[in-house]
């Protein structure tokens, strides 16, 4: 089993960064991301069509013989890690918990503000592992639907990033917050441009870093940690020439090859 990949997905692209953070910190592990392009975006889909995309990519992920699945995507974390948990037979993590968790380690005036998905906002979900961790905590949360399409585009460091930052950022101005949780998995690629429009005494929360640091510690935790040489295989299902393009502005380095795999075919 301890040879055996790590499954990693998310609706699309944005996964990558998660992957990216796992990569440093588990270099010997053999890696299998599905980006699910023909479905992106979930954040904003219903609860019942996200749990039914990412069960069947789960499924997919099980056959390919993994030891572990991890929701990279936070907004299929936010609405179906419970039933993943329940129908799938390999242990699942999500991003959702190791997020709020160090959010609510890092503020010191009890002001949490949580940037993400239609989807994953209205699920309630950050907020609810935040007052489980630390109760009596403000939780600010904010939808920002057009940075997933600029990450996208490669518009990071654009003007436009910018200006739609401090259109979405002034609820949070305004609240006082003194950590944000980059509660999508595009939104690290903004980081500069959240941090300049926030200044210097807002923490931003990177869920990607958490995460694998859990990782390994639940791989170490159960003597499932590889050895040797580590390996990354990626699926998309849809358009996977356009998925190795825009990787690039990610990942930062060209991907070799993406593999096309249609769902339920
Ligand atoms: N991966 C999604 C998330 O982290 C963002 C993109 C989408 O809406 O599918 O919430």
């Amino acid at each position: 089993m301890n040879n055996a990949p790590i499954g990693i997905f998310d609706s699309g692209l944005g996964g990558l960064t998660i992957l990216k953070a796992l990569r440093r910190t588990l270099p010997h592990e053999k890696l299998i991301y599905f980006g699910d392009t023909a479905n992106v975006p979930y954040g904003s889909k219903s609860k019942q069509t996200v749990t039914q995309f990412s069960l069947d990519i789960a499924r997919f992920l099980e056959q390919k013989g993994v030891k572990l699945i991890i929701v990279a995507c936070n907004t299929a974390s936010a609405l179906a890690l419970h039933t993943l948990k329940k129908q799938i037979s390999v242990p699942v993590l999500g991003v959702i918990e190791p997020g709020a968790a160090k959010a609510a380690a890092t503020t010191r005036n009890g002001r949490i503000a949580v940037l993400g998905t239609e989807a994953t906002v209205k699920s309630g979900a950050y907020r609810q592992q935040i007052l489980h961790k630390r109760p009596q905590t403000h939780v600010l949360q904010v939808p920002c639907p057009l940075f997933v399409p600029l990450v996208e585009e490669g518009w990071a460091k654009k003007p436009l990033s910018e200006l739609a930052a401090r259109e979405y950022l002034k609820p949070v101005l305004k609240n006082g917050a003194d950590t944000v949780i980059l509660g999508c998995t595009h939104y690290p690629v903004l980081k500069p441009v959240i941090a300049r429009v926030l200044g210097k005494q807002v923490r931003l929360v990177d869920s990607a870093d958490t995460l694998a640091q859990e990782v390994k510690q639940f791989l170490s935790s159960r003597q499932q940690q590889a050895g040797g040489k580590g390996s990354l295989a990626i699926y998309a299902s849809d358009a996977p020439e356009r998925f190795k393009r825009l990787a690039k502005h990610i990942l930062g380095t060209q991907l070799s090859t993406v593999r096309l795999k249609k769902l339920n075919a």
